[in-house]
């Protein structure tokens, strides 16, 4: 194992600043870069999220975790502009958020990755990192905000967009249509296209779905890379292995609820989080706790072989 004295600065931050917050659900957190209270979106009779208070450290890479259907993608809509709740507030870098929307967030430091659209597919990949910079998706504003931006910052933009595309190994792609991508090189270009608006805080839903193995690792690192550049960043994921790789803090969902917090070891051994999985099951079969908890240890031990 590493110790403190080999870990990235990044990653010793975000120890330091998450060393003494306890492990439970609502933790108060030092310097928090988002706070979420009571905040409450209904779709008819379902309540999808229900998140009493949620604070995000700053600096750090944090994990939301929960089962399908949890509310993770759903929190991620409200926080993020692109849908409205029925009830809360929340305040970014200490400022209220609620009823902003999606391309104003973005301009103020938080910016969510999509999947890429169709319409994104059918623009160059230069073009979607330079729409980027505007915090807006999609080809209806495509037409309209080129002679806008593009006087006085075009070189700008494109000088931020070029160095992106370095970065993300994707500038042998530059002129290519975005729907020629792979799956990875597309998760990759949402990555890059992100940064275009200089955020403090990246929301990434899924970033690892659908990413062929030979990209993960290269996906992980750009994570990484972004705390060590002092960004905070909040991901939704399934897959545990990377969970407990990437992050600094875990948010586990169930119900639409905050139902536990921790660092990944704490929260994967929480039997409230290994109750929320098993609720959620789908085939409607009964298990046994005990018996799923040694099925996560061999994985693990065949993990780590
Ligand atoms: N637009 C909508 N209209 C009606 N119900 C919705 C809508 N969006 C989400 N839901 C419901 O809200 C609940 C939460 O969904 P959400 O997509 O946020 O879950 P999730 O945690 O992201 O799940 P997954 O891990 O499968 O992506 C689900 O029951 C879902 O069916
Ligand atoms: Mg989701």
């Amino acid at each position: 194992m590493a110790d403190d004295t080999t870990v990235a600065p990044g990653v010793a931050r975000a120890r330091e600043a998450l060393k003494d917050v306890p492990h439970e659900p609502g933790a108060k957190k030092k310097d928090p870069i988002l706070v979420a209270d009571s905040v409450v979106r209904r779709f008819g009779g379902l309540t999808a999220v229900n998140v009493n208070h949620v604070e995000i450290p700053r600096g750090a890479i944090t994990a939301l975790i929960g089962p399908n259907g949890a509310g993770k993608t759903t929190f991620f809509n409200l926080l993020t502009g692109f849908d409205r709740p029925d009830e809360g507030k929340w305040e970014f870098n200490g400022k209220s958020l609620a009823g902003v929307p999606a391309h104003k967030v973005a301009r103020q430091g938080m910016v969510r990755t999509f999947q890429l659209t169709k319409a994104l597919s059918r623009l160059s990949v230069i073009d979607n990192m330079r729409l980027g910079a505007t915090g807006q998706k999609g080809e209806k504003f495509w037409p309209s905000l080129i002679p806008g931006i593009w006087s006085g910052q075009e070189k700008e933009i494109t000088e931020r967009a070029d160095e992106l595309l370095v970065r993300f190994k994707l500038d042998a792609k530059r002129e290519d249509f975005a729907g020629s991508l792979s799956g990875g090189q597309r998760k990759l270009l949402e990555m890059a296209r992100a940064l275009m608006v200089q955020p403090d805080m990246v929301m990434l839903d899924e970033p690892m779905a659908g990413v062929n193995p030979a990209l993960t690792q290269s996906l992980l690192g750009h994570v990484k890379s972004l705390r060590e550049d002092g960004m905070t960043v909040l991901f939704v994921e399934h897959d545990m292995d990377m969970v407990r790789d990437i992050s600094d803090w875990v948010i586990v969902m169930g119900q639409g609820q905050v139902i536990a917090e921790g660092t990944p070891d704490t929260v994967m051994a929480d039997p409230r989080v290994i109750d929320a999985y098993l609720g959620a099951h789908h085939d409607g079969t009964e298990h046994d706790p005990e018996a799923v908890a040694e099925e996560i240890a061999e994985e693990e031990a065949a993990a780590d072989e």
